[in-house]
């Protein structure tokens, strides 16, 4: 069966934009391919080098995953410092990889602008550890967002240039997958771009009713259309695709008409964008509570998956210690 590897970093709770651009396809991928779905604590020290609770913090992620649907039956679940290979494999694709490649790479060049103070090695070869997460597993599909294309097309540089170095057909590109169209961009409240921790724009999977409302009754609008069927602004827009994702057809048409006919109340809106978030959001809230409460499982959990994973691993990596040339014992 193909292997599929993702991730996420553990810096904080999982929003809308994380479950619609990534967890909802590998709740798909997980009956159809050898999933491993891991938490990528050793990423985050790039950005938080003293996390108040690493293994807290892995902990929440791996309890929101559950809550999601994530069913550690059905792929591997892990913690990504749990298993050392990867270290090994990042190491040899460092080896490999050009100062000019990753310097160019722009959540790098993002990176360092918003910490000057600590523009880490660890954060220059982000792409190479993402790159070994993928390969150590030898993955053709990897979920994840938009956003991840230029970490992707480094995986695939190193899986090539593996490859080409050593005379083998060893590594399989990987690529970016998703199961709609086109990969799903979830709009913040804010009326700006995309929803991100960073952005503070965030509807969080573990947010309660009122919390949820009053954020969506917040957002930002406009005075309303002043023609039949004009375009939207983008801040209006976001607020349709967000009522897309969440909401029935006819919802989504009944307010598309109001608009059109420009007898649209943005309150009204809000309110069912709200309420319909808050349906989706509910039990996988009362999920977490359950999931967060029970350390014993999510201990368990990882330690099974850190032991699929390291199989997985290993296996790859005595082959690449053969082909380099290094012992196997
Ligand atoms: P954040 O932007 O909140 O820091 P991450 O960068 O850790 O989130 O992203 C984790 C995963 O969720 C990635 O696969 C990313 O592509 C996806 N993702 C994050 N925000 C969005 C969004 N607004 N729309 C679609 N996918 C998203
Ligand atoms: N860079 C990814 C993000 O910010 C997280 C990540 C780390 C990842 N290693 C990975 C995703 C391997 C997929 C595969 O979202």
């Amino acid at each position: 069966m193909e292997k599929v590897v993702s991730g996420i970093r553990p810096t904080g709770h999982l929003h809308l934009g994380n479950y619609f651009g990534a967890v909802a396809n590998f709740i798909k991928m997980q009956d159809n391919y050898n999933c491993y779905f891991f938490i990528a604590d050793w990423h985050s020290l790039t950005t938080h080098p003293k996390p108040e609770d690493i293994v807290k913090s892995a902990h929440t992620i791996l309890a929101e995953y559950l809550a999601c649907g994530i069913d550690p039956a059905k792929c591997t679940i892990y913690i990504q410092s749990d298993v050392r290979e990867v270290l090994e494999l990042y190491l040899y694709l460092n080896m490999n990889t050009y100062l000019g490649e990753l310097e160019r790479v722009t959540t790098f060049k993002e990176k360092a602008r918003k910490q000057p103070d600590n523009v880490n090695a660890g954060l220059l070869t982000y792409p190479t550890l993402m790159a070994a997460d993928i390969l150590q597993h030898r993955a053709v599909k990897v979920p994840v967002g938009k956003d991840q294309e230029q970490n992707m097309e480094m995986a695939r540089k190193c899986a090539r240039r593996f490859n080409n170095i050593y005379g083998v057909e060893f590594f399989p590109e990987p690529q970016s997958f998703h199961y709609s169209a086109s990969a799903v961009k979830v709009p913040g409240l804010d009326g700006s771009g995309k929803m991100g921790k960073s952005e503070g724009n965030c509807i969080y999977l573990y947010e309660d009713a009122k919390t949820i409302t009053k954020k969506v009754m917040k957002a930002v609008t406009d005075t309303g259309p002043t023609a039949p069927n004009s375009e939207k602004p983008e801040v209006i827009q976001n607020l349709f695709t967000l009522l897309n994702i969440v909401s029935e057809e006819e919802t989504v048409k009944f307010f598309e008409d109001k608009w059109n006919d420009c007898s649209i109340r943005y309150g009204d809106l809000k309110k069912q964008l709200a309420a319909d978030i808050v349906k989706f959001t509910e039990p996988i809230r009362e999920k977490i509570e359950m999931y967060s409460n029970d350390t014993d499982l999510l201990m368990r959990i990882a330690k099974d998956g850190a032991e699929k994973a390291h199989e997985s691993a290993a296996e790859t990596l005595a082959e690449v210690r053969k082909i380099i040339g290094f012992k196997v014992y």
